[in-house]
Protein backbone atom coordinates (compact mmCIF):
# COMPACT_ATOMS: atom_id res chain seq x y z
CA UNK A 1 0.00 0.00 0.00
CA UNK A 2 1.31 3.63 -0.70
CA UNK A 3 1.79 5.38 2.18
CA UNK A 4 -0.59 8.77 2.40
CA UNK A 5 1.93 11.18 3.51
CA UNK A 6 2.38 11.34 -0.04
CA UNK A 7 -0.94 11.91 -0.56
CA UNK A 8 -1.51 14.87 1.59
CA UNK A 9 -3.98 17.36 -0.24
CA UNK A 10 -5.52 20.86 1.01
CA UNK A 11 -8.08 20.34 3.73
CA UNK A 12 -11.65 21.34 2.73
CA UNK A 13 -13.77 23.35 5.35
CA UNK A 14 -16.30 20.78 6.33
CA UNK A 15 -19.77 21.36 7.95
CA UNK A 16 -19.22 18.26 10.01
CA UNK A 17 -16.27 19.86 11.96
CA UNK A 18 -16.92 21.06 15.11
CA UNK A 19 -20.80 21.28 15.51
CA UNK A 20 -21.65 22.97 18.80
CA UNK A 21 -22.86 20.41 21.61
CA UNK A 22 -21.70 17.53 20.30
CA UNK A 23 -18.76 15.13 21.73
CA UNK A 24 -15.65 16.17 19.97
CA UNK A 25 -13.73 13.22 17.68
CA UNK A 26 -9.99 14.76 16.91
CA UNK A 27 -8.41 11.53 14.75
CA UNK A 28 -4.74 11.12 13.27
CA UNK A 29 -4.30 8.99 10.47
CA UNK A 30 -0.70 7.12 9.90
CA UNK A 31 0.30 3.89 7.19
CA UNK A 32 -1.11 3.45 4.17
CA UNK A 33 -4.59 4.72 2.24
CA UNK A 34 -6.68 1.73 3.55
CA UNK A 35 -6.09 3.86 7.04
CA UNK A 36 -7.38 6.46 5.44
CA UNK A 37 -10.58 4.97 4.09
CA UNK A 38 -10.95 3.21 7.69
CA UNK A 39 -10.59 6.19 9.43
CA UNK A 40 -13.62 7.74 7.64
CA UNK A 41 -15.81 4.76 8.70
CA UNK A 42 -15.00 5.30 11.85
CA UNK A 43 -15.76 9.08 11.75
CA UNK A 44 -19.45 8.01 10.19
CA UNK A 45 -20.05 5.13 12.94
CA UNK A 46 -19.17 7.81 15.54
CA UNK A 47 -20.80 10.49 14.05
CA UNK A 48 -24.04 8.24 14.67
CA UNK A 49 -23.51 8.38 18.73
CA UNK A 50 -23.39 11.93 18.60
CA UNK A 51 -19.66 13.07 17.92
CA UNK A 52 -18.33 15.94 15.85
CA UNK A 53 -14.64 15.43 14.03
CA UNK A 54 -12.38 18.88 15.24
CA UNK A 55 -9.28 19.79 14.14
CA UNK A 56 -7.90 20.97 17.67
CA UNK A 57 -6.50 18.35 20.03
CA UNK A 58 -7.08 21.00 22.39
CA UNK A 59 -11.18 20.90 21.66
CA UNK A 60 -11.38 16.77 21.84
CA UNK A 61 -13.00 14.47 24.13
CA UNK A 62 -11.89 11.74 22.52
CA UNK A 63 -8.37 11.21 20.68
CA UNK A 64 -8.38 7.74 18.29
CA UNK A 65 -5.17 7.54 16.33
CA UNK A 66 -5.32 4.86 13.69
CA UNK A 67 -2.17 3.14 13.66
CA UNK A 68 0.74 1.17 11.39
CA UNK A 69 3.12 -1.47 12.32
CA UNK A 70 4.66 -1.94 8.79
CA UNK A 71 8.06 -0.82 9.66
CA UNK A 72 9.54 -0.21 13.18
CA UNK A 73 10.18 3.77 12.43
CA UNK A 74 5.96 3.81 11.74
CA UNK A 75 5.23 2.38 15.66
CA UNK A 76 8.21 4.95 16.99
CA UNK A 77 6.33 7.90 15.40
CA UNK A 78 2.99 6.70 17.09
CA UNK A 79 4.62 6.39 20.57
CA UNK A 80 5.89 10.32 20.06
CA UNK A 81 2.48 11.07 19.42
CA UNK A 82 0.92 8.95 22.59
CA UNK A 83 3.19 11.24 25.08
CA UNK A 84 2.48 14.02 23.78
CA UNK A 85 -1.74 12.90 23.80
CA UNK A 86 -0.70 12.28 27.24
CA UNK A 87 0.80 15.60 28.35
CA UNK A 88 -2.78 17.09 27.12
CA UNK A 89 -4.93 14.02 29.17
CA UNK A 90 -2.55 15.26 32.30
CA UNK A 91 -4.66 18.49 32.13
CA UNK A 92 -7.77 17.20 30.94
CA UNK A 93 -8.52 14.01 33.25
CA UNK A 94 -11.44 13.31 31.20
CA UNK A 95 -10.22 13.15 28.07
CA UNK A 96 -9.85 9.26 26.42
CA UNK A 97 -7.13 8.40 24.23
CA UNK A 98 -7.78 5.82 21.28
CA UNK A 99 -5.39 3.76 20.01
CA UNK A 100 -6.83 2.05 16.69
CA UNK A 101 -5.22 0.06 13.76
CA UNK A 102 -2.53 -2.05 13.11
CA UNK A 103 -0.83 -1.34 16.26
CA UNK A 104 -3.92 -2.27 18.11
CA UNK A 105 -4.28 -5.06 16.62
CA UNK A 106 -0.32 -6.59 17.06
CA UNK A 107 0.29 -4.76 20.60
CA UNK A 108 -3.41 -5.67 22.04
CA UNK A 109 -3.38 -5.57 25.61
CA UNK A 110 0.29 -4.66 25.71
CA UNK A 111 -1.24 -1.13 25.04
CA UNK A 112 -3.50 -0.75 27.54
CA UNK A 113 -0.86 -2.23 30.17
CA UNK A 114 2.37 -0.46 29.27
CA UNK A 115 0.76 3.00 28.60
CA UNK A 116 -1.81 3.38 31.54
CA UNK A 117 -2.89 7.22 29.49
CA UNK A 118 -4.61 4.32 26.98
CA UNK A 119 -8.18 3.81 27.37
CA UNK A 120 -8.86 2.39 23.96
CA UNK A 121 -7.48 -0.41 21.97
CA UNK A 122 -9.64 -1.49 18.91
CA UNK A 123 -8.40 -3.53 16.08
CA UNK A 124 -9.46 -3.15 11.91
CA UNK A 125 -12.41 -5.05 12.22
CA UNK A 126 -14.31 -3.97 15.82
CA UNK A 127 -14.70 -0.45 14.89
CA UNK A 128 -18.21 -1.34 15.20
CA UNK A 129 -17.78 -1.37 18.28
CA UNK A 130 -16.59 1.88 19.47
CA UNK A 131 -19.49 3.43 20.48
CA UNK A 132 -19.65 0.78 23.17
CA UNK A 133 -16.24 0.89 23.66
CA UNK A 134 -16.21 4.80 24.05
CA UNK A 135 -19.04 4.57 26.53
CA UNK A 136 -17.23 1.73 28.70
CA UNK A 137 -13.45 4.08 28.75
CA UNK A 138 -15.92 6.84 29.71
CA UNK A 139 -17.23 4.88 32.69
CA UNK A 140 -13.74 4.44 33.73
CA UNK A 141 -12.90 0.87 32.53
CA UNK A 142 -9.94 0.14 29.89
CA UNK A 143 -11.87 -1.12 26.76
CA UNK A 144 -10.54 -3.30 23.71
CA UNK A 145 -11.58 -5.10 21.31
CA UNK A 146 -9.10 -6.59 18.97
CA UNK A 147 -11.01 -9.71 17.43
CA UNK A 148 -10.60 -10.15 13.71
CA UNK A 149 -13.47 -11.33 11.71
CA UNK A 150 -13.35 -13.36 8.47
CA UNK A 151 -16.63 -11.06 6.94
CA UNK A 152 -16.56 -7.51 8.05
CA UNK A 153 -16.19 -5.41 5.45
CA UNK A 154 -18.45 -2.56 6.88
CA UNK A 155 -19.89 -2.52 3.54
CA UNK A 156 -23.15 -0.71 4.57
CA UNK A 157 -21.33 2.17 6.19
CA UNK A 158 -21.20 5.23 3.97
CA UNK A 159 -18.02 7.11 4.95
CA UNK A 160 -17.86 10.07 6.18
CA UNK A 161 -14.79 12.18 4.17
CA UNK A 162 -14.16 14.11 6.70
CA UNK A 163 -10.49 15.49 5.39
CA UNK A 164 -11.19 15.49 1.76
CA UNK A 165 -10.39 18.21 -0.61
CA UNK A 166 -13.69 17.23 -2.54
CA UNK A 167 -11.94 15.89 -5.16
CA UNK A 168 -10.69 12.51 -5.08
CA UNK A 169 -12.36 9.37 -2.70
CA UNK A 170 -10.92 6.09 -1.61
CA UNK A 171 -13.39 3.18 -1.47
CA UNK A 172 -12.38 0.23 0.09
CA UNK A 173 -13.14 -2.55 -1.94
CA UNK A 174 -11.46 -5.69 0.21
CA UNK A 175 -10.48 -6.28 3.58
CA UNK A 176 -6.97 -8.39 4.49
CA UNK A 177 -4.81 -9.94 3.10
CA UNK A 178 -3.24 -14.02 2.45
CA UNK A 179 -0.55 -13.60 0.71
CA UNK A 180 1.89 -14.03 3.73
CA UNK A 181 5.14 -12.59 2.49
CA UNK A 182 7.67 -13.44 4.93
CA UNK A 183 8.83 -9.83 6.43
CA UNK A 184 4.86 -8.78 6.44
CA UNK A 185 2.96 -8.12 9.48
CA UNK A 186 -0.41 -7.10 7.32
CA UNK A 187 -1.65 -10.11 7.64
CA UNK A 188 -1.50 -10.88 11.13
CA UNK A 189 -3.33 -6.86 11.83
CA UNK A 190 -5.82 -7.21 8.49
CA UNK A 191 -6.19 -10.68 8.82
CA UNK A 192 -7.98 -12.53 6.16
CA UNK A 193 -8.68 -11.55 2.80
CA UNK A 194 -12.46 -11.00 1.98
CA UNK A 195 -14.09 -8.71 -0.91
CA UNK A 196 -16.83 -6.62 -0.41
CA UNK A 197 -20.45 -6.96 -1.68
CA UNK A 198 -20.01 -5.18 -5.35
CA UNK A 199 -23.62 -3.40 -4.81
CA UNK A 200 -22.27 -2.07 -1.89
CA UNK A 201 -18.93 -0.87 -4.02
CA UNK A 202 -21.45 0.70 -6.46
CA UNK A 203 -24.05 2.41 -3.77
CA UNK A 204 -21.02 4.09 -2.52
CA UNK A 205 -19.83 5.19 -6.18
CA UNK A 206 -23.25 6.60 -6.70
CA UNK A 207 -22.74 8.88 -3.44
CA UNK A 208 -19.47 10.41 -4.52
CA UNK A 209 -20.87 11.08 -7.85
CA UNK A 210 -23.58 12.98 -5.83
CA UNK A 211 -21.45 14.77 -4.50
CA UNK A 212 -19.40 15.55 -7.40
CA UNK A 213 -16.21 13.83 -6.55
CA UNK A 214 -14.46 13.90 -9.92
CA UNK A 215 -11.96 10.55 -8.93
CA UNK A 216 -12.30 7.68 -7.02
CA UNK A 217 -9.45 5.09 -5.75
CA UNK A 218 -10.35 1.63 -5.38
CA UNK A 219 -8.50 -0.28 -2.08
CA UNK A 220 -7.29 -3.65 -1.15
CA UNK A 221 -4.17 -5.25 0.06
CA UNK A 222 -3.92 -7.20 -3.52
CA UNK A 223 -6.77 -6.04 -5.56
CA UNK A 224 -6.36 -8.79 -7.91
CA UNK A 225 -7.47 -11.06 -5.36
CA UNK A 226 -10.86 -9.54 -5.25
CA UNK A 227 -13.46 -12.18 -5.66
CA UNK A 228 -17.09 -11.95 -5.60
CA UNK A 229 -19.26 -15.41 -4.91
CA UNK A 230 -16.88 -17.51 -6.09
CA UNK A 231 -15.26 -16.06 -8.84
CA UNK A 232 -18.94 -14.67 -9.81
CA UNK A 233 -17.24 -10.92 -10.22
CA UNK A 234 -13.61 -10.90 -10.30
CA UNK A 235 -11.26 -7.75 -10.26
CA UNK A 236 -11.46 -6.99 -13.74
CA UNK A 237 -15.19 -7.14 -13.77
CA UNK A 238 -15.72 -4.78 -10.95
CA UNK A 239 -13.33 -2.50 -12.49
CA UNK A 240 -15.37 -2.28 -15.76
CA UNK A 241 -18.83 -1.95 -13.41
CA UNK A 242 -17.41 1.07 -11.95
CA UNK A 243 -15.93 2.61 -15.16
CA UNK A 244 -19.13 2.15 -16.55
CA UNK A 245 -21.06 3.32 -13.51
CA UNK A 246 -18.91 7.01 -13.62
CA UNK A 247 -18.06 7.58 -17.16
CA UNK A 248 -16.90 10.51 -16.63
CA UNK A 249 -14.80 9.96 -12.69
CA UNK A 250 -11.30 9.15 -13.04
CA UNK A 251 -10.56 5.15 -11.60
CA UNK A 252 -7.56 4.25 -9.94
CA UNK A 253 -6.68 1.30 -8.25
CA UNK A 254 -4.38 0.12 -5.80
CA UNK A 255 -2.30 -2.10 -4.91
CA UNK A 256 -2.04 -4.47 -7.48
CA UNK A 257 0.32 -7.72 -7.22
CA UNK A 258 2.54 -9.24 -9.44
CA UNK A 259 1.70 -13.23 -9.44
CA UNK A 260 -1.96 -12.57 -9.29
CA UNK A 261 -2.43 -9.20 -12.05
CA UNK A 262 -4.21 -10.73 -15.24
CA UNK A 263 -4.13 -9.43 -18.84
CA UNK A 264 -7.93 -9.28 -18.23
CA UNK A 265 -7.34 -6.30 -15.91
CA UNK A 266 -5.18 -4.64 -18.34
CA UNK A 267 -7.55 -5.16 -21.15
CA UNK A 268 -10.02 -3.87 -18.82
CA UNK A 269 -8.10 -0.73 -18.38
CA UNK A 270 -7.05 0.18 -21.92
CA UNK A 271 -10.62 -0.38 -22.97
CA UNK A 272 -11.96 2.46 -20.79
CA UNK A 273 -10.89 6.12 -21.48
CA UNK A 274 -11.44 6.92 -17.12
CA UNK A 275 -9.73 4.08 -15.88
CA UNK A 276 -6.33 5.65 -14.81
CA UNK A 277 -2.98 4.52 -17.48
CA UNK A 278 -1.51 3.94 -13.88
CA UNK A 279 -0.39 0.40 -11.62
CA UNK A 280 1.62 0.20 -8.65
CA UNK A 281 3.21 -3.10 -8.76
CA UNK A 282 5.41 -3.41 -5.85
CA UNK A 283 8.81 -5.74 -7.10
CA UNK A 284 10.21 -5.59 -3.52
CA UNK A 285 13.58 -7.25 -5.02
CA UNK A 286 14.77 -7.94 -8.42
CA UNK A 287 16.56 -10.87 -7.03
CA UNK A 288 14.82 -14.74 -7.43
CA UNK A 289 16.20 -16.07 -4.60
CA UNK A 290 15.64 -13.00 -2.17
CA UNK A 291 11.69 -13.50 -3.97
CA UNK A 292 11.63 -17.00 -2.74
CA UNK A 293 12.21 -15.94 0.75
CA UNK A 294 10.51 -13.33 0.83
CA UNK A 295 7.80 -15.77 -0.23
CA UNK A 296 6.27 -13.43 -2.81
CA UNK A 297 5.13 -16.45 -5.33
CA UNK A 298 7.30 -15.26 -8.64
CA UNK A 299 10.75 -15.20 -9.96
CA UNK A 300 12.68 -11.89 -11.62
CA UNK A 301 11.62 -13.32 -14.67
CA UNK A 302 7.81 -13.45 -13.97
CA UNK A 303 7.62 -9.98 -12.83
CA UNK A 304 9.13 -8.87 -15.89
CA UNK A 305 7.15 -10.88 -18.18
CA UNK A 306 4.14 -8.65 -15.98
CA UNK A 307 5.59 -5.61 -16.90
CA UNK A 308 6.39 -6.82 -20.68
CA UNK A 309 2.18 -6.96 -20.74
CA UNK A 310 1.52 -3.84 -19.25
CA UNK A 311 3.81 -2.33 -21.88
CA UNK A 312 1.84 -3.99 -24.60
CA UNK A 313 -1.46 -3.93 -23.40
CA UNK A 314 -1.46 -0.04 -21.75
CA UNK A 315 1.69 1.45 -23.80
CA UNK A 316 1.16 4.78 -22.17
CA UNK A 317 0.97 3.33 -18.35
CA UNK A 318 3.04 4.63 -15.72
CA UNK A 319 3.93 2.44 -13.40
CA UNK A 320 5.52 2.50 -9.85
CA UNK A 321 7.10 0.33 -7.05
CA UNK A 322 8.10 -0.94 -3.62
CA UNK A 323 11.15 -1.72 -2.88
CA UNK A 324 13.13 -3.05 0.53
CA UNK A 325 16.39 -3.19 0.79
CA UNK A 326 18.85 -5.49 3.01
CA UNK A 327 15.99 -8.06 3.37
CA UNK A 328 17.76 -11.03 5.46
CA UNK A 329 20.98 -12.55 3.74
CA UNK A 330 20.92 -10.22 0.76
CA UNK A 331 24.08 -9.94 -1.05
CA UNK A 332 25.80 -7.17 -2.98
CA UNK A 333 25.23 -9.10 -6.12
CA UNK A 334 21.24 -9.64 -5.33
CA UNK A 335 21.11 -5.84 -4.26
CA UNK A 336 22.78 -5.28 -8.16
CA UNK A 337 19.61 -7.68 -9.42
CA UNK A 338 17.56 -4.93 -7.95
CA UNK A 339 19.16 -1.79 -9.41
CA UNK A 340 19.37 -3.40 -12.94
CA UNK A 341 15.56 -4.12 -12.63
CA UNK A 342 14.66 -0.87 -11.75
CA UNK A 343 16.80 0.07 -14.26
CA UNK A 344 15.08 -1.93 -16.87
CA UNK A 345 11.53 -1.40 -15.82
CA UNK A 346 12.26 2.12 -16.09
CA UNK A 347 9.84 3.27 -13.09
CA UNK A 348 7.95 6.33 -12.58
CA UNK A 349 8.14 6.21 -9.04
CA UNK A 350 9.36 3.81 -6.07
CA UNK A 351 8.59 3.63 -2.16
CA UNK A 352 12.02 3.05 -0.77
CA UNK A 353 12.37 1.11 2.42
CA UNK A 354 14.99 -0.57 4.37
CA UNK A 355 14.09 -3.91 5.96
CA UNK A 356 12.34 -3.76 9.43
CA UNK A 357 12.36 -6.87 11.16
CA UNK A 358 8.78 -7.39 12.43
CA UNK A 359 8.19 -9.33 15.78
CA UNK A 360 6.33 -12.94 14.84
CA UNK A 361 6.62 -12.65 10.73
CA UNK A 362 8.01 -16.14 9.35
CA UNK A 363 10.92 -13.93 8.32
CA UNK A 364 11.89 -12.86 11.89
CA UNK A 365 10.92 -16.41 13.34
CA UNK A 366 12.74 -18.09 10.69
CA UNK A 367 15.58 -16.09 8.83
CA UNK A 368 18.81 -13.90 10.77
CA UNK A 369 18.20 -9.71 9.93
CA UNK A 370 22.08 -10.02 9.38
CA UNK A 371 22.82 -7.11 6.66
CA UNK A 372 23.89 -4.36 8.81
CA UNK A 373 21.90 -1.03 9.35
CA UNK A 374 24.66 1.00 7.57
CA UNK A 375 24.71 -1.18 4.93
CA UNK A 376 20.51 -1.52 4.29
CA UNK A 377 20.81 2.17 4.21
CA UNK A 378 24.02 2.88 1.66
CA UNK A 379 21.82 -0.01 -0.48
CA UNK A 380 18.78 2.35 0.11
CA UNK A 381 20.60 5.47 -0.97
CA UNK A 382 21.59 3.49 -4.55
CA UNK A 383 18.27 2.79 -4.84
CA UNK A 384 16.97 6.32 -4.60
CA UNK A 385 19.67 7.83 -5.99
CA UNK A 386 18.98 5.44 -9.47
CA UNK A 387 15.20 5.78 -9.05
CA UNK A 388 15.72 9.88 -8.93
CA UNK A 389 17.67 9.50 -11.98
CA UNK A 390 14.45 7.56 -13.78
CA UNK A 391 11.69 9.64 -12.53
CA UNK A 392 14.16 12.08 -14.07
CA UNK A 393 14.54 10.63 -17.60
CA UNK A 394 10.57 9.87 -17.81
CA UNK A 395 9.45 13.11 -16.52
CA UNK A 396 12.13 14.32 -19.53
CA UNK A 397 10.15 12.39 -22.02
CA UNK A 398 6.46 14.28 -21.04
CA UNK A 399 8.15 17.92 -21.78
CA UNK A 400 6.46 18.93 -24.62
CA UNK A 401 3.36 16.37 -24.69
CA UNK A 402 -0.08 17.14 -23.57
CA UNK A 403 -1.96 15.49 -20.66
CA UNK A 404 -5.69 15.91 -18.97
CA UNK A 405 -4.89 16.95 -15.11
CA UNK A 406 -7.32 16.69 -12.82
CA UNK A 407 -6.77 20.26 -10.67
CA UNK A 408 -6.44 19.10 -6.94
CA UNK A 409 -5.27 22.54 -5.27
CA UNK A 410 -2.73 25.29 -5.41
CA UNK A 411 0.40 25.11 -5.76
CA UNK A 412 2.27 24.99 -2.22
CA UNK A 413 5.01 27.45 -3.72
CA UNK A 414 2.71 29.71 -6.15
CA UNK A 415 -0.75 31.36 -5.40
CA UNK A 416 -0.41 32.21 -9.24
CA UNK A 417 -0.09 28.23 -9.88
CA UNK A 418 -2.43 25.08 -9.39
CA UNK A 419 -1.09 20.90 -9.44
CA UNK A 420 -3.13 17.86 -10.27
CA UNK A 421 -1.90 14.86 -11.79
CA UNK A 422 -2.17 12.94 -14.79
CA UNK A 423 -3.49 9.79 -15.67
CA UNK A 424 -0.34 8.41 -15.21
CA UNK A 425 -0.22 10.00 -11.38
CA UNK A 426 2.14 12.49 -12.32
CA UNK A 427 2.40 15.65 -10.39
CA UNK A 428 1.73 18.45 -12.74
CA UNK A 429 1.97 22.23 -11.95
CA UNK A 430 0.73 24.84 -13.99
CA UNK A 431 -0.57 28.21 -14.41
CA UNK A 432 -3.85 29.18 -12.75
CA UNK A 433 -5.74 31.11 -15.39
CA UNK A 434 -9.31 30.66 -14.36
CA UNK A 435 -9.33 27.11 -13.57
CA UNK A 436 -10.88 25.96 -10.55
CA UNK A 437 -9.65 23.09 -8.40
CA UNK A 438 -11.88 19.74 -9.10
CA UNK A 439 -11.65 21.25 -13.44
CA UNK A 440 -9.70 18.68 -15.50
CA UNK A 441 -7.52 20.71 -17.90
CA UNK A 442 -5.48 19.82 -20.80
CA UNK A 443 -1.47 20.92 -20.17
CA UNK A 444 1.32 21.08 -22.42
CA UNK A 445 4.35 20.24 -20.42
CA UNK A 446 7.10 22.62 -21.15
CA UNK A 447 9.82 21.58 -18.17
CA UNK A 448 10.30 19.41 -14.88
CA UNK A 449 12.02 18.44 -12.34
CA UNK A 450 12.64 14.59 -11.10
CA UNK A 451 9.32 15.13 -9.01
CA UNK A 452 7.26 17.37 -10.81
CA UNK A 453 6.09 18.28 -14.53
CA UNK A 454 5.74 21.99 -15.38
CA UNK A 455 3.11 22.95 -17.76
CA UNK A 456 1.30 25.41 -19.22
CA UNK A 457 -2.90 25.23 -19.47
CA UNK A 458 -4.41 25.50 -23.22
N1 LIG B 1 10.27 -3.81 6.21
C1 LIG B 1 10.41 -2.87 5.25
N2 LIG B 1 9.46 -2.60 4.35
C2 LIG B 1 8.31 -3.31 4.41
N3 LIG B 1 7.22 -3.29 3.64
C3 LIG B 1 6.36 -4.19 4.12
N4 LIG B 1 6.87 -4.83 5.19
C4 LIG B 1 8.11 -4.30 5.38
C5 LIG B 1 9.14 -4.54 6.31
N5 LIG B 1 9.01 -5.47 7.26
C6 LIG B 1 7.08 -2.42 2.47
C7 LIG B 1 6.84 -3.22 1.21
C8 LIG B 1 5.39 -3.01 0.96
C9 LIG B 1 5.18 -1.60 1.47
C10 LIG B 1 3.80 -1.22 1.76
O1 LIG B 1 5.96 -1.59 2.64
O2 LIG B 1 7.63 -2.67 0.20
O3 LIG B 1 5.03 -3.14 -0.39
FE1 LIG C 1 -1.67 -0.20 6.17
FE2 LIG C 1 -1.63 -1.68 8.42
FE3 LIG C 1 0.02 -2.23 6.45
FE4 LIG C 1 0.41 -0.05 7.85
S1 LIG C 1 0.52 -2.17 8.58
S2 LIG C 1 0.53 -0.21 5.65
S3 LIG C 1 -1.70 0.56 8.24
S4 LIG C 1 -2.19 -2.38 6.40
Amino acid sequence: MIDIQEYKTPQQTNLLKNQSGKKKLYIETYGCQMNVADSELVVSVLQKHGFSVTDDIQQADVILVNTCSIRENAETRVFGRLELFKSIKKKKRNLLIGVIGCMAERLKKQLLEDSRMVDLVVGPDAYRDLPKLVAEAESGQKAINVLLSREETYADLSPVRYDSNGISAFVSIMRGCDNMCSYCVVPFTRGRERSRDPESILREIQELLDLEYKEVTLLGQNVDKYNWNNGEINFAQLLEKVALKAPNMRIRFSTSYPQDMTNEVLYTMSKYQNICKYIHLPVQSGNSRILEKMKRGYSREWYMERIEAIRRIVPDCGISTDIITGFCSETQEEHQDTLSIMQWAKYEFAYMFKYSERPNTFAARNFPDDVPDDEKTRRLQEVIDLQNKLSLESNQKDVGKIFEVLVEGTSKKSEERLFGRNSQNKVVVFNKKNHQIGDFVQVKIVDCSSATLLGESL
